[in-house]
């Protein structure tokens, strides 16, 4: 961390002195980092100006998630799922953030039953009734990024598809009521985790959520498999995702080899998934995308 003089402009970008913005909370990062913490560095800290841009390309994500969830219905393709939200980002002003990252060929994941994440649209993959599918939406605005996802239930679905998708949601929502300031990212994830495990769930390891908003996949990754009072402190200003992937039996997986990007669980058991962008704040939590 860098020395700022006390009536220096803040760091931050406010035009406030830095004794009248940031000071006492770089003190109290400071101290909590002598205590063996993790904390943000200062380009992990959006700035509000940088909270503002998020939340207009959150808007169009919100608006594509909306728009997909009036249309998905048994008997279209996934493909029809891509389309669905290529055209209202575009029309919109974004550029769907999957496109072409990484050599992803799509611009939204949609991932059905046992996929955990990162399925791939398909004209060859049709909805039916029953299915239980993840549809992730990221979208660019003038270079700021919005992500997030739902699930959604194609026509009867099972008792326990209906319960696994639900109580993921609920988890998911546990995780940002536990988005407290000066907490840590582990006591977070440890809240979401009790949830699942308590309704005989597993929560999958190796991937979780990230730092967002500058770009698509910031530091820190955020697991929810923690213990408390691990992992980064959650200052306000710290922008990051919740979206765990929550399996009906085990939590091990596999990466499909043909495409290298879709996930499965290892045991063909359901999986599910919810993703929110949240943001720290000085009191608590807002939600930037759900
Ligand atoms: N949207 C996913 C996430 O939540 C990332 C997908 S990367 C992609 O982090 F390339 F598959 F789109
Ligand atoms: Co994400």
């Amino acid at each position: 961390m860098i020395k700022i003089g006390r009536n220096e402009p803040c760091w931050c970008g406010s035009n406030k002195k830095y004794k009248q913005c940031h000071e006492a909370f770089d003190e109290k990062l400071r101290r909590m980092e002598r205590q063996g913490y993790i904390i943000p560095s200062h380009d992990q800290i959006k700035t509000p100006d940088q909270v503002e841009k998020i939340k207009e390309s959150a808007k169009i994500n919100i608006a594509v998630l909306d728009y997909v969830a009036e249309n998905i219905h048994a008997g279209m393709t996934t493909e029809e799922i891509d389309k669905l939200v290529y055209e209202k980002t575009t029309e919109m002003g974004g550029i769907p953030a999957p496109l072409n990252y990484e050599g992803f060929p799509k611009s939204v994941c949609t991932s059905l039953n046992n996929e955990v994440c990162h399925g791939i649209p398909s004209d060859q993959i049709i909805l039916t009734d029953g299915d239980i599918i993840n549809v992730d939406c990221s979208t660019i605005l003038d270079g700021y990024y919005s992500d997030s996802s739902r699930m959604f239930c194609i026509g009867q679905v099972s008792e326990e598809a209906k319960r696994l998708v639900e109580v993921t949601k609920q988890a998911v929502e546990e995780g940002v009521r536990n988005v407290i300031p000066w907490n840590t990212l582990g006591d977070m994830g440890a809240a979401v985790h009790k949830i699942a495990t308590d309704h005989g769930y597993t929560v999958v390891r190796e991937i979780g959520g990230h730092g967002v908003g500058i770009d698509f996949h910031e530091d820190p990754f955020v697991s929810y498999c923690t213990k408390p009072g691990t992992g980064m402190v959650m200052a306000p200003g710290l922008m990051f995702t919740i979206e765990p992937m929550i399996n009906q039996f085990g939590d091990e997986i596999y990466q499909d080899a043909e495409n290298g990007w879709t996930i499965y669980t290892e045991d063909d058991g359901l999986s599910a998934q919810w993703e929110v962008q949240v943001l720290v704040t000085e009191t608590g939590c807002e939600i930037i995308s759900y």
